[in-house]
């Protein structure tokens, strides 16, 4: 574990104050932060090896050509995926998730189909199916809640039948910190030859993840929350699927042949990726990898866990706090979402910011989850390995002084 205390230094940013207070960054789910390794793999790329990829066949091309792919085989290591040509880079979860929405779903989506996602989805998991069920006539259903903040398996089971085209879920939601179980859902939707979409922006970097065992058909997730540049996500795809699937953009690159009348398409992956890519961001991605690879996996896991046990139980003890999702901290990642009694959220969040720290408030982009759960927003403090116990401590010390404060004026 002293590795990973050490490992503090590699990001300054924690090291600066907040209104002459320590920093206490707990808004991990939002974007990680980005370590100096990482910022000077792509300083380095770009002083002394920029070039684009896939075009040049000089000495710069072949060495960032190099340096992308190598990216991608880290990609596909990382989340155990049965080839490197599974792998496509995207500017963010966001993308990867709109890409299947608007080429394979387009093309199977038919009047009537049904597609399957749940109530604590991310706006990015939910908006692009609401538009392709609205653009096909096909609906568009919702796994609800248990009462204890996980998901319902059972309404799962019912959801999703014989009329269900694609099920896409979130692997570990961004507002409850609830890791669902994808693997047992994935099961359920290839007994009805439905399509499996996982997204995993908010598990990927916090614990480990194996695409086959789950067996995703596809799993989307962001650079820019394991450690690495925005502007950079993944879609990992099963190779049956990505030949079915047509692509999401047009242009240089993605082709095999143009003539005045016509096109065909390249070989996969390089068919989804028209265009320059975003290539030291992707180089930036695999040096955040290796960093992880570093620190090791199983390390953050334990690491955030033992901050949610330590935190999690102090946090349920204080008077007037409301906690969502699970009550057990073992069910948790380290995304913790709060409400303080007759305190509006973002007055708590001025007051935590007073004190250095920084958490989100609002509704996180879900809000369908917010109205189900009858509140606007919530305080959301996400930790990551590289927080304290001493951050944690500084979390409830900001939660009671922000209800010591306000309840002056009572
Ligand atoms: N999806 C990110 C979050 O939950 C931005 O904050």
């Amino acid at each position: 574990m002293n590795k990973i205390n050490n490992i503090r230094d590699e990001f300054p940013i924690l090291n600066r104050k907040i209104n002459n207070e320590p920093l206490v960054y707990l808004d991990n789910a939002a974007t990680s932060q980005i370590p100096i390794s990482v910022q000077n793999v792509m300083r380095e790329f770009e002083q002394t090896a920029r070039s684009n990829v896939h075009r040049s066949v000089d000495t710069l091309g072949n060495i960032a050509t190099a340096k992308y792919e190598e990216s991608r085989n880290l990609v596909k290591e990382l989340i155990n995926a049965p080839s490197q040509n599974d792998i496509i880079f995207t500017s963010g979860a966001t993308e990867s998730l709109n890409m299947i929405a608007f080429t394979l779903g387009n093309k199977i989506i038919e009047k009537g189909d049904e597609i399957v996602i749940t109530i604590m989805e991310h706006h990015s998991n939910i908006i692009p199916w609401q538009q392709l069920a609205r653009k096909k006539q096909a609906s568009l259903k919702y796994i609800e809640l248990c009462d204890n903040g996980e998901l319902d398996l059972a309404d799962a089971r019912t959801k999703i039948t014989d009329k269900t085209k694609i099920v896409a879920v979130t692997h570990a939601s961004n507002v409850l910190g609830v890791i669902n179980p994808v693997g047992e859902i994935s099961q359920i939707a290839h007994q009805h030859d439905a399509i499996m979409v996982v997204d995993g922006a908010q598990a990927v970097g916090h614990f480990p993840v194996d695409v086959q065992k789950l067996d995703a058909d596809f799993y989307a997730f962001s650079g820019h929350k394991i450690f690495g540049p925005t502007g950079t996500g993944i879609l990992y795809g099963k190779q049956k699927l990505l030949k079915k699937m047509p692509p999401y953009r047009f242009g240089g690159e993605m082709i095999a042949h143009v003539t005045r009348a016509n096109a065909t398409w390249a070989q996969i992956p390089q068919k989804f990726e028209a265009g320059t890519p975003n290539y030291t961001g992707v180089i930036g991605l695999g040096a955040a990898i290796e960093f992880l690879n570093q620190i090791g996996i199983k390390n953050i896991q334990v690491k955030e866990k033992e901050l949610v046990k330590y935190v999690l139980p102090k946090i349920e003890n204080i008077p007037g706090i409301t906690v969502y999702g699970p009550k057990e901290w073992a069910k948790h990642t380290g995304v913790i979402s709060i409400n303080l009694a007759g305190i509006h959220p973002h007055d708590v969040a001025t007051a935590f910011d007073e004190l250095g720290v920084e958490v989100r408030v609002g509704h996180h982009c879900a809000e369908p989850l917010m109205t189900d759960l009858g509140i606007t927003a919530t305080v959301r403090a996400s930790f990551d390995f590289y927080n304290t116990k001493a951050d944690a401590d500084a979390l409830i010390n900001a939660i009671k002084q922000t209800e010591d404060f306000f309840n002056e004026f009572r």
